[in-house]
């Protein structure tokens, strides 16, 4: 399994203990990054689930303490991280308020979960961060955005970045109202790349190809492409241009897309995406 590159990157297990409420399909992959890139030793790690079958097999694939007790785990958390699902939200937050501490950084993960809405539920002074974590997280190349609430500062931001880096490429905005776009944009995003791979690979079975060879050539086609737009730093237009060669292949193809109105369609689907998720954050 490919990860984002590490090279020439130190890492280090930091000295901070953090508690993950909601060890599920992102809580896990956290939690089993985290450690095996060696950014905290297991032992500073503690996971909780809301079942004890949950917390028993979490605590087996992941090799760290997962509990059904959210007080007790945040007890001595420097960082805790809320990765339930949104509705479930009010009422954990509810059960923390006593429990967390200004000396301690809570960060959310629950998509449309604004830090305006947790800074309300927990006591005056806890500093918040929200996460806008992608799908692609799981196998660790996923995108990242945080933003900082009201009382958090650069270095709970920094320590966000570490966490996140364990599971793929990590930005930050200090404007909240982006995180819609962020969500239409790069929270989507992966659903309209595999619309992208599952058409041109249904391309290639129309021209002759075998199905699987098909989609991996469409997969590692718009990975390649993805990677060189990250490595190179150049415009997509002048990539572009570097495959399209004058009465070439790639032309006849480009016209084929412009005549779908390909561009139009992927500006939409953004567009249609953060206006949604405005509408549920409010
Ligand atoms: N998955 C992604 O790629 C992704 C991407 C971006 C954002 N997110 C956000 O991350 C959050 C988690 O998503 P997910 O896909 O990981 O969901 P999930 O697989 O359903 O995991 C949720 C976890 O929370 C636990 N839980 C529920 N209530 C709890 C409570 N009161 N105390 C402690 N643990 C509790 C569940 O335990 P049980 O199993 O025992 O019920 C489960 O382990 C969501 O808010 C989602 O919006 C996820």
């Amino acid at each position: 399994m490919l990860y984002p590159p590490l090279l020439g990157q130190e890492v280090y297990a930091m000295n901070k203990n953090i508690a993950v409420i909601g060890v599920g399909k992102l809580g896990g992959t956290l939690c089993s990054a985290l450690v095996r890139r060696g950014v905290v030793t297991p032992d500073r790690l503690v996971g909780t689930t809301a079942h004890e079958a949950s917390a028993q097999s979490a605590q087996e694939q992941y090799g760290i303490r997962v509990l059904n007790d959210n007080t007790a785990a945040v007890a001595g958390a420097d960082l805790i991280i809320l990765s339930v699902k949104p509705q479930g939200m009010g009422k954990l937050l509810q059960e923390l308020k006593p429990v967390v501490s200004p000396g301690q950084v809570v960060l959310t993960a629950a998509a449309a979960i604004t830090t305006g809405f947790v800074e309300e539920r927990l006591q005056e002074g806890v500093p918040v961060l929200r996460a806008m974590p992608n799908l692609p997280s799981l196998i660790g190349h996923g995108m990242t955005v945080l933003c900082p609430g009201r009382r958090a500062r650069a270095e709970h931001v920094a320590l966000a970045e570490e966490v996140f880096g364990a599971v793929g490429r990590v930005a930050a905005i200090d404007h909240e109202e982006l995180m819609d776009a962020v969500t239409g944009l790069s929270g989507s995003g992966p659903a309209y790349g595999y619309i992208i791979i599952e058409s041109l690979a249904e391309g290639g079975v129309k021209t002759g190809l075998p199905r699987s060879l098909a989609t991996t050539l469409a997969a590692q086609a718009i990975l390649g492409a993805a990677a060189m737009v990250l490595e190179t730093g150049q415009h997509p237009a002048l990539l572009k241009d570097m495959v399209t060669t004058p009465a070439g292949t790639t032309v006849d193809g480009l016209m084929a897309l412009e005549e779908g109105n390909i561009r139009v369609a992927l500006i939409k689907a953004v567009d249609a995406a953060t206006a949604k998720a405005k509408e549920i954050s409010r």
